[in-house]
């Protein structure tokens, strides 16, 4: 079974410029919930200052109504973050880094080794609390600031992630810009048992690969997949990177496989539109034309 893991209140709505009402991400939080992704991302305990979109993380928890069987997950880049998430009621936490030295300066305003320090406590803290942790890979594949990223270095960040205790690596194409290629290169360097229950992808989809991408990380054996609403997301710290691969398409894919989805289409219209009205845009092309079970 495919896990659809919902990003757009997060990644989606850091980057919009006007930072969205709270009574909208949880109006939006809830209709995904009943459109039954498996998780959704619903913000960041990161810092106000850089990231001001999200300072209403704990509101929006506070505000939404939890739906069985769907996790309730956010970003925590420090034990700050950590506790906030904590008095949240979080259901798993997601700690970040990179795999580029620029991007993760940009980000987080550490190195890549700062970042595994503050890590340390956080996950620690995560397993006594018995919260199931994931770890994001951000720039795996293409960083907007050096370019193309050697496979082996991407690797070795996910394994040091493992390796720290986390449950899960979300492998992010950042700035969209990797072909199924890289993706084969990459994961072909990863541990095969751990692709089907530990490894999700992460893609963004600036240059319209991200579909294919995840076709061919499903071909390798990868079950969990991140997508948006409608396609939204990107990343303030990213120049160039567009939104996440839409769940509409990324559903759509899947069914044409035939591997199995649970994601109702229809009820997930209902949170594209709350942001298509929001944002007053039209979100991307969602679905292929003849996708008929898309709103
Ligand atoms: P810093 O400025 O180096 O840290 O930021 P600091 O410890 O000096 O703190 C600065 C201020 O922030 C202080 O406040 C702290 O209290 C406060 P002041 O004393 O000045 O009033 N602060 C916090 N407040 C609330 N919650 C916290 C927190 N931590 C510190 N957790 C830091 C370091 C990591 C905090 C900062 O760089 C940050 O928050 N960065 C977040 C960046 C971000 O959210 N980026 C987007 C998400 S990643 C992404 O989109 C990629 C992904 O989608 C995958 C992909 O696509 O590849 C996941
Ligand atoms: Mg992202």
């Amino acid at each position: 079974m495919i896990r659809i893991i919902e990003v757009g209140p997060r990644d989606g709505l850091q980057n919009e410029p006007e930072t969205v009402a709270t009574e909208t991400k949880i109006a939006l939080v809830d209709a995904l919930s009943h459109a039954q992704v498996d998780e959704i991302e619903v913000s960041a305990f990161v810092s106000p200052k850089w990231v001001p979109q999200l300072a209403d993380a704990l509101a929006v928890f506070q505000g939404i109504t939890r739906q069985e069987g769907v996790s309730y997950s956010a970003l925590v880049p420090n034990m700050h973050g950590l506790e906030r998430a904590v008095e949240a009621k979080v259901d798993r936490i997601a700690v970040f880094t990179a795999a580029s030295e620029s991007f993760t300066r940009k980000n987080i305003n550490a190195s890549i080794d700062q970042s595994f320090g503050r890590f340390v406590p956080v996950i620690s803290n995560a397993r006594e609390l018995k919260m199931p942790i994931r770890g994001y890979v951000s720039t795996a594949f293409y960083c907007p600031y050096e370019g193309r990223i050697a496979p082996k270095s991407a690797a070795q960040v996910i394994q040091r992630l493992f390796d720290l205790g986390v449950d899960e690596v979300s492998i992010g194409d950042t700035v969209g810009k990797a072909k199924p290629d890289d993706v084969t290169a990459l994961l072909s360097l990863l541990p095969k048992e751990l692709l089907a229950t530990r490894v999700a992808m992460h893609f963004h989809d600036t240059y319209g690969h991200a579909r294919a991408n995840a076709r061919r990380s499903y071909e390798f054996g990868v079950e969990i997949f991140d997508s948006s609403v409608g396609g939204l997301g990107g990343c303030p710290f990213a120049p160039g990177a567009s939104g996440n691969v839409s769940t509409e398409g990324l559903v759509g894919e899947f069914r044409d496989v035939g591997a199995p989805v649970r994601v109702d289409l229809e009820k997930l219209a209902v949170g594209r539109r709350i942001m298509e009205q929001t944002l007053n845009r039209k979100l991307g092309r969602p679905c292929r034309p003849d996708d008929e079970d898309c709103a």
